[in-house]
C-alpha cells in the first residue's frame, strides 16, 4: 500500500477557491498515494464522492440530541465521511479535548465505522525534559484502554509533537523514526495490533525530502501548506516519485 497523505485544510477556503482546488488535486490522485481531505464541516458535500478520501476535522462526543453546534458520527457517515481526525492540537487546547473526550469520540467514529486518525504527541516541556516516550505511553495506554481490539485494526495514529503543529519547527528524522517505531512497538506489545503511523506538524514541499527517506512512516498529515494547490500538488508529486 501507498503512503497516506492527510490534508487538515483547518478553517481555511472560501466556497469560490473550492472547485478550483478541487480539479486540480483530481487530476493527481493516482499513483502510490492514499489521499485523504478533511475540509470544515460546512464544505463537506462539495468534496464528497471524488478521486481522494473523504475526512473530517471533528466529531462529537455525544450520540445526538440537544448539542448546538455538534455534528455526531452518524450524520458525518451520512455525507460520505470515511475519516476523522480526533485529539488534533488545536481542539485540545482550545476546545478541551481531555484523554476521556478523545476516547468517547473514536468510539463513535468506530461505531459507525469511520477510521479515527488519532494525533499524539508531546510538548515543548516534555521534550526539554527528556519525557516525551512516558507521555506517548501514558496517551497510547489512556486513550485506547477500552477500546475494541478488532475495531482498533481500523486506526491510523498520526504523530504529532505539540510544538511542531504550525510553528515551522519539526524533530530530526531520524528522531521521526525512532518514535515512530516506539508507538508501533507499543500499539503490538498492549493490543497486539499493526498500527500504520503518520507524522505531522510544519510539514512543507521544501522539508518533506527529509522525512520521506523514514522508511517506518506511514504517511503524514499537512494542515497549513494542505489548502495551498501549489504545496500539494508537489507534495503529491514528491511522495509519488519516493
Ligand atoms: P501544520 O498542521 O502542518 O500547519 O503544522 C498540522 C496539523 O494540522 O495537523
Amino acid at each position: 500500500m501507498g503512503k497516506k497523505l492527510i490534508a487538515n485544510l483547518k478553517m481555511n477556503m472560501q466556497i469560490e477557491d473550492i472547485k478550483d482546488y478541487i480539479k486540480n488535486i483530481e487530476n493527481y490522485c493516482y499513483g502510490n498515494i492514499d489521499i485523504i481531505i478533511c475540509p470544515s464541516y460546512i464544505h463537506i458535500p462539495f468534496f464528497a464522492n471524488r478521486q481522494f478520501k473523504l475526512g473530517s476535522q471533528n466529531v462529537s462526543v455525544h450520540e445526538k440530541g440537544a448539542y448546538t453546534g455538534e455534528v455526531s458520527s452518524s450524520q458525518l457517515k451520512e455525507v460520505g465521511v470515511k475519516y476523522c481526525i480526533v485529539g488534533h492540537k488545536e481542539l485540545r487546547n482550545n476546545f478541551g479535548d481531555t484523554t476521556d473526550i478523545i476516547n468517547s469520540k473514536i468510539k463513535n467514529c468506530f461505531s459507525d465505522r469511520i477510521i479515527p486518525i488519532v494525533c499524539i504527541g508531546e510538548d515543548k516541556q516534555d521534550k526539554l525534559m527528556g519525557s516525551k516516550k512516558q507521555v506517548l505511553r501514558r496517551e497510547i495506554l489512556d486513550i485506547f484502554k477500552d477500546l475494541n481490539r478488532e475495531d482498533m485494526n481500523n486506526l491510523i495514529i498520526a504523530y504529532e509533537p505539540l510544538w511542531a503543529v504550525g510553528s515551522g519547527m519539526m524533530p530530526s528524522s531520524e528522531e521521526i523514526s525512532d518514535t515512530i517505531d516506539f508507538i508501533k512497538n507499543l500499539f503490538y506489545s498492549a493490543y497486539k495490533i499493526n498500527v500504520d503511523v503518520l507524522y505531522g506538524g510544519s510539514i512543507n514541499s521544501k522539508n518533506l525530502h527529509d522525512i520521506l527517506s523514514v522508511e517506518n512512516c506511514d504517511g503524514f498529515l499537512v494542515g497549513n501548506s494542505s489548502s495551498n494547490i501549489d504545496e500539494m500538488i508537489k507534495i503529491i508529486n514528491m511522495i509519488n516519485n519516493s
